[in-house]
């Protein structure tokens, strides 16, 4: 049973309570971090614990949504070992999966509806990666002992 961490800013908290029920509907464990309806807080705190629990192997993946996903993925992406995707579509969605391994995936609650998000995230859970971008995804880790 694969275990999924989300998490959300105050301005998404819908999207993160969506993707969690739909998640676990799935079968999917899901640890939910986020401030609750009326609480602030600053999309590096839980972008700081879902890509934490990803890369020590507490969960599996991690979903992060802010206000448009831009702030999450920056903030996720600074953690050594993830690949965040900002996505938008199903395409982007697939190939995030496909072409990335994206392990956290990054939504806009402002941008996207609760409904359509949830078809994005089914998207990139059922594409498989494809071997030959291996390489690439090597330079990247590559990038994160460079230094420069
Ligand atoms: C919060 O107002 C907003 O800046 C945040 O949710 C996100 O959109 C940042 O990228």
């Amino acid at each position: 049973m694969p275990t999924i961490a989300v998490g959300s800013d105050h301005a998404a908290i819908a999207m993160r309570q969506a993707i969690a029920t739909h998640l676990a509907a799935r079968g999917i464990d899901v640890i939910e971090v986020g401030p609750g309806v009326g609480e602030k807080s600053d999309y590096p705190d839980q972008a700081h614990l879902v890509a934490s629990a990803v890369v020590r192997h507490e969960a599996d993946l991690g979903i992060l949504c802010c206000g448009t996903g831009i702030g999450m993925s920056i903030a996720a992406n600074k953690v050594a070992g993830i690949r965040a995707a900002l996505v938008h579509d199903p395409v982007t969605a697939r190939l995030a999966a496909q072409h990335n391994a994206a392990n956290v995936l990054c939504l806009g609650g402002r941008l996207l509806a609760e409904d359509y998000a949830n078809e994005l995230v089914d998207h990139w859970l059922d594409t498989a990666f494809e071997a030959r971008h291996q390489g690439r995804l090597d330079k990247i880790a590559a990038l994160e002992s460079s230094g420069a």
